[in-house]
């Protein structure tokens, strides 16, 4: 802000100056705005552009735990850092890669100590990868100036639900075992987790070639590594097809951004499979977390002063179950308004996600009301109640529900699953639309979609600030801060093998 008045005070006296002195100013004013634009990104890498590569992973059960972790892979959390460092020797020149966190740290698991890690997490599965997450923060943490930040964090979860397990609370309290049939699962170990591989980034000369970059010069040297796995080892039958999951990615040095090209399929004993690539916050609450995260946001986004930047490239979009989030913010406050604190009772898991794909449906409708928020809100900030049936944008909708936990809500009123989440949760799912236009978002079925490759400039924090999300009533309305913005698709229960594909760089968090 400070330097922006600068600026202005600077062209505005020039203005009053001769022509010569005006091109002068103006060229500063070009070198001024290319800082002023670099310094209020609000991720520690914007546009993902650096070459030393910070990158995590992590998987969450259905209730955005562990539970029991894969024999031999330890606690699924994981990372891939290092720093690049260029190498003259014989004449030639090259570059080496200096990795933080090694395949040792990657693997370990409960019952195996690390610097940091509290007494009551070593055995506890769901401690222990809290902990670890912030371990692995510790190993790749970069430090500019008076900012720490870590990585951006690749994020898989299984839909799968043991409901005779008990396993996950319901709203945010515990809650007793129940019958199967509400939510997927083959029988016992339905939950587990992944099978991870980690190919460790490395550095070639002669990149393998892609489609979208030209890569087949041997003169390129470009850096590329992974993660990949599978859930089916538990029930696997010997036949059929088994779940998949990869994100590999890939930068020439000093070029361009970093390609994220991610891979989804469901199988019969996992039907039901997320993957996202978030950028949550270097401290704090993310969406989803009851527990302090690492991550890539230096500086929380709050509604309406941010915009996000991407690139997406969906190859595949896993069928017509797949929910395909070209954006998903997540954050959490109390229904009373005020920010979260880690008590599951009233804290609120708060989500809005743009779906791209062009087959899911509006379930919001003048016939079913339940499904839409109270009213819209126009960017002129007019509030069309959702019985205006001439003017409500039911379109605009897939699907909003109520947290479990609010105590006033207007009727009809549908309120979300209260068992895939640590905490109570609001979603406020969106679907390509016209009124979205003034924010930049997707206006028709099928923009972004496949075949459809985009750079999106997202006026995030405009829309963010004007849907509708539950509050009681009187209380002070809550600081709409964004601990995690999401790329990635749901794809839900069909009914055959699904899968997913799709290119994301470019990301960015802007300040506006
Ligand atoms: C850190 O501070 C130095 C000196 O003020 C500045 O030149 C540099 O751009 C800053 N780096 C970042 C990443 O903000
Ligand atoms: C494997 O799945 C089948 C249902 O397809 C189920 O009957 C069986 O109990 C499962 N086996 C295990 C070990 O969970
Ligand atoms: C790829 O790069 C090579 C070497 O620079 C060049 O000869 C070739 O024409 C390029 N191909 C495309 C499709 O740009
Ligand atoms: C992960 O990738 C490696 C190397 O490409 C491959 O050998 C392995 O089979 C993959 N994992 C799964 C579960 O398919
Ligand atoms: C707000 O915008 C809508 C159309 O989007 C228009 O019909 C309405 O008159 C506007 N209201 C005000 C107060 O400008
Ligand atoms: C629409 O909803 C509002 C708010 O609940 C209510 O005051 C109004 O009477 C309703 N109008 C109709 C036509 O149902
Ligand atoms: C298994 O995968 C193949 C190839 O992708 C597909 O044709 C087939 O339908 C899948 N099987 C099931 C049961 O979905």
């Amino acid at each position: 802000m400070a330097t922006n008045m600068m600026v202005y005070v600077l062209v505005t006296s020039s203005l009053m100056s001769t022509c010569h002195l005006l091109v002068a100013v103006a060229a500063s004013l070009a070198i001024l705005s290319s800082e002023t634009a670099s310094s209020t990104s609000a991720v520690g890498d914007p546009g993902m552009k650096r070459d030393g590569l910070r990158v995590a992973f992590e998987a969450w059960n259905f209730c955005n735990e562990v539970g029991t972790e894969a024999p031999s892979m330890g606690s699924p959390r994981a990372a891939d850092c290092f720093h690049i460092s260029s190498t003259s020797e014989g004449g030639g020149s090259g570059y080496s890669l200096n990795h933080k966190v090694t395949e040792a740290d990657n693997r370990l698991g409960v019952g195996n100590s690390f610097p940091g890690l509290s007494r009551k997490a070593l055995d506890d599965p769901d401690l222990y990868a809290a902990e670890k997450e912030l371990y692995l923060g510790k190993l790749c943490q970069v430090i500019e100036n008076a900012t720490r930040w870590q990585f951006w964090m690749i994020m898989l979860k299984n839909g799968n639900y043991d409901t005779t397990s008990g396993l996950c609370p319901e709203n945010g309290k515990k809650a007793s075992p129940f019958p199967p049939g509400r939510f997927p699962c083959f029988g016992d170990g339905c939950m587990n987790q992944p099978i991870l591989t980690h190919h460790p980034t490395s550095i070639s000369w002669s990149g393998s070639g892609s489609e979208s970059t030209n890569y087949s010069s041997d003169w390129v040297p470009v850096m590329q590594g992974g993660f990949n796995g599978t859930y089916d080892y538990v029930n696997s039958s010997g036949t059929g097809n088994i779940s998949y999951f990869e994100v590999t990615w890939k930068k020439r040095v000093g070029v361009g951004s970093w390609e994220f090209n991610h891979k989804l399929r469901t199988s019969k004993f996992y039907p039901w499979l997320m993957l996202y690539l978030r950028a949550d916050a270097t401290k704090g609450f993310s969406g989803g977390y009851h527990y302090d995260t690492r991550g890539m946001l230096k500086t929380v986004p709050e509604s309406p002063n941010f915009k996000v930047k991407l690139r997406l490239d969906v190859k595949k979009g896993g069928g017509s179950k797949s929910q395909f989030y070209l954006i998903d913010m997540g954050s959490c406050w109390k229904n009373n308004g005020k920010g979260c604190d880690g008590d599951v009772l009233t804290d609120v898991t708060r989500y809005s996600e743009m779906i791209i794909n062009p087959e899911t449906p509006a379930w919001c409708a003048p016939s079913a009301l339940a499904n839409c928020p109270p009213y819209h809100i126009t960017p002129n900030n007019t509030k069309i109640h959702r019985n205006e049936t001439a003017a409500f944008p039911y379109g605009a909708y897939h699907y909003y529900c109520a947290p479990g936990t609010a105590q006033h809500l207007e009727k009809p009123y549908s309120t979300c699953d209260p068992y895939s989440n640590p905490q109570a949760q609001e979603l406020v799912q969106l679907l390509p639309h016209p009124v979205w236009a003034d924010y930049g978002y997707p206006t028709q079925q099928g923009d972004g979609w496949v075949g459809d490759a985009r750079t999106w400039d997202l006026d995030v924090g405009g829309l963010s600030s004007r849907l509708y999300f539950y509050q009681d009533p009187g209380t002070q309305p809550a600081t709409r801060i964004w601990t995690s913005l999401d790329v990635g698709t749901e794809i839900f229960v069909s009914d055959k093998d699904e899968e997913a594909e799709w290119i994301l760089s470019d990301f960015d968090v802007r300040i506006t």
